[in-house]
């Protein structure tokens, strides 16, 4: 049985504000699973709970729009969480290329993260950027015409940051808490 959770007065007090916005409660459905994401690091069931008992919805259209989004974490994400986009454009302008610089680099495949917590790979469908192709994102920066040159380096960078940084807080915990919930 796990430990239930609550959002901080700080989280709450922005979810209060989002739904002053909204005629109904349903519209700050995403906002709110930003929130939560940012929070509790990733979407796991009992927060998607908490977010349905807050927006009074059921857990079913919760889960439904939490599932729609790549952005929206539905299990745990590493401290860099690199998001390559695999659409038309990009994919026309080189990135598989970059799929598989990234692959190497960090030894993992699209959807697995580095056993240390550091790394999440992940291939993703448009990032709205098709005129910039190839794209990507890293957190929340986005970084746009990506060449294989750049991205060796960036994940140099990002690996010798990592090594100082470790993984996100909890990270063994929630790995466990990820498997749990899929078992
Ligand atoms: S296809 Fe990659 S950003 Fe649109």
């Amino acid at each position: 049985m796990s430990e239930p959770i609550a959002f901080s007065a700080a989280t709450e007090a922005k979810i209060a504000e989002l739904l002053g916005r909204y005629p109904r409660k349903q519209g700050a459905l995403i906002p709110t699973l930003y929130l939560a994401q940012d929070e509790f690091g990733w979407l796991k069931p009992e927060v998607l709970q908490l977010v349905a008992d807050r927006l009074e919805l059921t857990l079913s259209a919760v889960l439904a729009t939490a599932m729609f989004y790549t952005m929206l974490h539905k299990k745990p994400v590493g401290r860099f969480h690199v998001q390559i986009c695999t659409n038309i454009s990009c994919y026309l302008l080189g990135s598989d290329a970059l799929m598989e610089i990234a692959q190497q680099a960090l030894g993992i495949a699209p959807g697995e993260s580095t056993p240390d917590g550091v790394f999440t790979l992940e291939s993703v469908q448009c990032l709205c950027a098709c005129d910039r192709a190839p794209t990507l994102q890293i957190n929340k920066e986005d970084h746009f015409k990506v060449t294989p040159s750049e991205l060796k380096a960036l994940l140099e960078t990002l690996k010798t940051e990592g090594v100082k940084l470790g993984p996100p807080v909890g990270w063994l915990a929630e790995q466990h808490h990820a498997h749990a919930a899929h078992a």
